[in-house]
């Protein structure tokens, strides 16, 4: 049936919502939620500690949330964040926002959401004390009726965030309300929070069971008789629906659980996430009094001892990456468009898992996730009861971890997207039996609240490698098998690096299935090259005594060879994992660069270089050899740049597919055939430098399959844009991300262009980032210059809540300036 009434209604009421909400939000989720993001009062102040002596006097900035005030400020060689926490300072910040209530919700629940804010919090609305949480990576949610005027009577909240103690995360955390806040309004009879539970026990081609597990709490002071129906909808057309009557007690709740079956169900897939939603609706006397979406996907999977990972029945190699939360320029706070596009641009390599190392996400990547077809390990914790850094979670552990990760579980398990619970990154207490004590809590806890995903820890490493190079814990700790790994509590047994192990697995571990939780750490500055790949080879020599000097400028070679000697290059572990089919797949650290770790540098590097994309988003030239590994794409890919000194020797890598050789030609001479063999995952040519083309041609059987070429660079002349999309809309918070390249006059890029660009905006709409993927620049991301890196830089521009044309202007000293226009719609 399409457009049933009961759907024509969930339009109408989420139009409403819309509506009624404040410009500038994102998705409304459902109709009972709306935005509270804008309008907001800041200020930071370490001083004032007590609510009490947030006067009238002091001064408040107004923004919108999600904000994130540490990438606001200056790096700071002396930040207690230190550079592993990206030398950006915390600090005591204090919001605040006055609002009114209409006099007919006088007679509902109204509620406040907060997605997450780091950390520390504390909240009070009209002078009522409603609540601490400590921390800053879980959402939580006050119901504030009680304490409400309505009508014409302003109401004010006052949020204070305390993140002064540092360091307390790995890496950059941000501080603030960084990400999204909601007024959630409901009638008194109404699903109680994150209260559905959708599971699809049975899933055939013919058929898929679905139960539902749903939780109506009651706030009425009498009893209440209702009836309760939950319908499935793929799209606009109602597939099923299950209705039961129940009766409820005055000031209760109540779980009821109900089943439906989907015929010819259209499953989730990487390729095809194909999503439902369950509409909860509750019904007093026939009038409808609370409404409820839940997407959810209907998908059959197991991680099997030899086969590996089988989702629907097929076998998937899971070809994950890490990210850590921030979004580069942006920081912390979090921004849907941002998050999409780190998202396409792992996609676009062939990446089709992501592990949310080492937190619970914000639930937007999660949506994401569910909509671009990514399998999600979601992590818990990057520490238990002990602590990595001095303030960590550490320090609330006892009184925290049960409720937080009840919470992380409540929140997310009705996501199609995760495949796997992660309930810590590396604990220190996994090498005693103290640990296994606690993850048999934490395994007993994930079970209660879902049995249909299996459960890991991410172990450095599950296994005693015997060899030298190891992490110094694990040198420490002289035990054969890991206490957690042979503890039997976990589902899979979680590999962190130690590729070298993944051969023997199933020796070492006869009874549990593969993952490997993360891997490689390899180490590349975008866009640097020494000209000879192997003289970095043995770099840096002795790890310990901090990599003998390093490259000028903090540099490191894009070459795939330099790695941290826990991990390996990139074509190492995907070699063996490739090799297997009961290696059911890895979780590479990381996709993007991140703030902070800037290993093997420290200050005045800032940011890392693990990712296989930079902090500003263009790729490394690693990214290829994945795509061409990962993906039904044609590739060929050959580095470095072509700008050298007469006579220099260079070694020219290729990455390529779908052919047989590659004849590469140096200004129209050949300099020689390759083919991978073996394994291999790249070829190379070793020549001398001269100036020109140096073009690549791959050929399958004799005919082309693919040429590419890159030529001699003159001196930079001129700028030119690249948007990544050049209509937005006009919500106060899409976002178009720009590529600056610098050109020479014949519109080649100069690769080792430095200049600072300076940027300018007509029109309604802002700047809100700049970024060139240097690790070790200083500049602000929040300014409206910056230095571009080997030719390269990127800016944001955000749009209002007015239409209109963006007319951004990028100008440098010497070279020809450029504009492009951007439409806000
Ligand atoms: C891992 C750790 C990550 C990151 C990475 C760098 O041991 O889990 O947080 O530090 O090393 O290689």
């Amino acid at each position: 049936m399409k457009y049933s009434n009961l759907f024509k209604t969930l339009i109408l009421f989420s139009l409403f919502a819309l509506l009624s909400c404040s410009k500038g939000n994102n998705d409304v989720f459902t109709s009972r939620k709306i935005s509270f993001n804008s309008n907001w009062s800041f200020h930071l102040n370490d001083s004032i500690i007590d609510k009490d002596t947030i006067g009238s006097s002091t001064k408040w900035r107004t923004l919108n949330v999600p904000h994130d005030w540490s990438i606001e400020g200056k790096f700071d060689e002396k930040s207690p964040a230190g550079y592993g926490g990206g030398a950006l300072n915390g600090g005591l910040g204090w919001y605040k926002k006055t609002f009114k209530v209409a006099v007919e919700d006088s007679s509902k629940v109204t509620s406040i959401i907060f997605d997450g804010v780091y950390r520390n919090s504390e909240v009070w609305v009209n002078g009522h004390y409603l609540g601490k949480r400590p921390n800053g990576y879980i959402g939580f949610q006050y119901e504030i009726s009680p304490y409400l005027n309505y009508g014409d009577k302003n109401n004010e909240i006052i949020v204070k965030v305390d993140n002064s103690k540092q360091p307390n995360s790995r890496w950059y955390s941000g501080s603030g309300i960084f990400r999204n806040v909601w007024i959630e309004t409901t009638d008194k009879l109404h699903v109680g929070q994150w209260g559905t539970y959708v599971t699809t026990p049975k899933v055939t081609a013919e058929k898929a069971s679905v139960n539902f597990e749903t939780t109506i709490q009651n706030q009425n002071s009498a009893s209440k008789k209702a009836t309760v129906t939950t319908t499935i909808f793929k799209e606009d057309t109602k597939v099923t629906s299950v209705t039961q009557n129940i009766t409820i007690g005055a000031n209760t709740n109540q779980t009821i659980k109900q089943s439906a079956e989907v015929e010819t169900p259209i499953l989730w897939s990487v390729e095809k996430p194909e999503l439902y939603t369950a509409v909860t609706e509750i019904a007093v006397d026939d009038q409808m009094v609370d409404q409820y979406k839940t997407n959810f996907g209907i998908r059959d999977f197991k991680f099997d001892l030899n086969k590996g990972f089988i989702l629907n029945g097929k076998q998937v190699k899971i070809k994950g990456v890490c990210m850590h939360h921030d979004l580069g320029p942006l920081g912390a706070a979090i921004n849907t468009r941002a998050i999409e596009r780190q998202l396409e641009i792992l996609k676009e390599m062939g990446v089709n898992g992501i592990r949310t190392s080492h937190n619970p996400p914000a639930p937007e990547l999660l949506d994401l996730c569910d909509k671009m077809g990514f399998i999600v390990m979601d992590e818990a914790f990057d520490m238990w009861k002990q602590t990595k850094t001095k303030y960590d979670y550490g320090n609330d552990w006892d009184k925290w971890h049960k409720k937080d990760l009840i919470d992380q579980l409540l929140r997310d398990r009705n996501h199609p997207s995760i495949f796997v619970w992660s309930i810590g990154n590396e604990i220190p207490e996994q090498w005693n039996e103290n640990g296994v004590k606690i993850a048999k809590e934490l395994a007993a806890i994930t079970r209660q609240y879902d049995k249909t995903r299996p459960l890991t820890a991410a172990m450095n490493p599950p296994v005693n490698m015997n060899i030298d190079e190891v992490t110094l814990q694990f040198e420490k700790n002289n035990v054969s098998i890991n206490p957690l790994a042979a503890s039997g509590v976990l589902d899979l047994i979680g590999y962190n690096y130690a590729h070298q192990t993944y051969e023997h697995h199933l020796k070492n571990f006869p009874n549990t299935p593969f993952i490997a939780t993360e891997t490689t750490s390899g180490l590349q500055t975008r866009g640097y090259y020494d000209s000879v790949s192997d003289t970095i080879k043995k770099w840096p020599v002795s790890w310990d005594k901090k990599f003998e000097g390093g490259n000028p400028g903090n540099t490191v070679s894009a070459y795939d060879q330099v790695q941290t000697p826990w991990g390996s290059t990139h074509e190492a572990t995907w070699k063996v994992i490739k090799k297997h089919d009961f290696l059911s797949g890895m979780y590479i650290w990381t996709g993007f660069d991140y703030i902070g770790e800037p290993t093997p540098y420290e200050w005045p590097s800032i940011s890392s270089y693990f990712g296989i994309v930079d902090l500003a988003g263009f790729p490394k030239d690693v990214y290829y050899m994945y795509q061409s590994e990962w993906t039904d794409k044609t590739v060929l890919h050959i580095f470095p740049h072509w700008n050298w000194k007469a006579g220099q020797t260079v070694d020219v890598w290729a990455y390529y597919n779908k052919a047989d050789e590659v004849e590469l030609f140096l200004n129209g001479k050949s300099v020689g055939i390759r083919s991978k063999k073996g394994d291999d995952l790249h070829v190379m040519w070793r020549i001398p430098f001269q100036a020109g083309t140096l073009k690549a041609v791959s050929r399958k059987d004799g005919k082309t399959v693919l040429e590419t070429e890159i030529k001699t660079a003159g001196n930079p002349d001129n700028l030119k844009l690249t948007a990544d999309r050049s209509n937005i809309k006009a919500d106060g918070n899409d976002l178009s991300f720009i590529t600056v390249d610098i050109l020479d006059a014949k519109g080649v890029l100069v690769p080792n262009a430095n200049n600072e660009i300076n940027f300018s905006l007509k029109g309604n709409g802002k700047i809100v980032g700049v970024c060139s993927g240097d690790p070790v620049s200083h500049e602000p991301y929040k300014g409206s210059k910056h230095t571009a890196l080997n030719g390269k830089c990127l800016v944001i521009v955000q749009s209002t809540d007015k239409t209109g044309r963006l007319e951004l202007t990028a100008k440098a000293n010497g070279l020809k300036p450029a504009t492009i226009v951007i439409t806000a719609e």
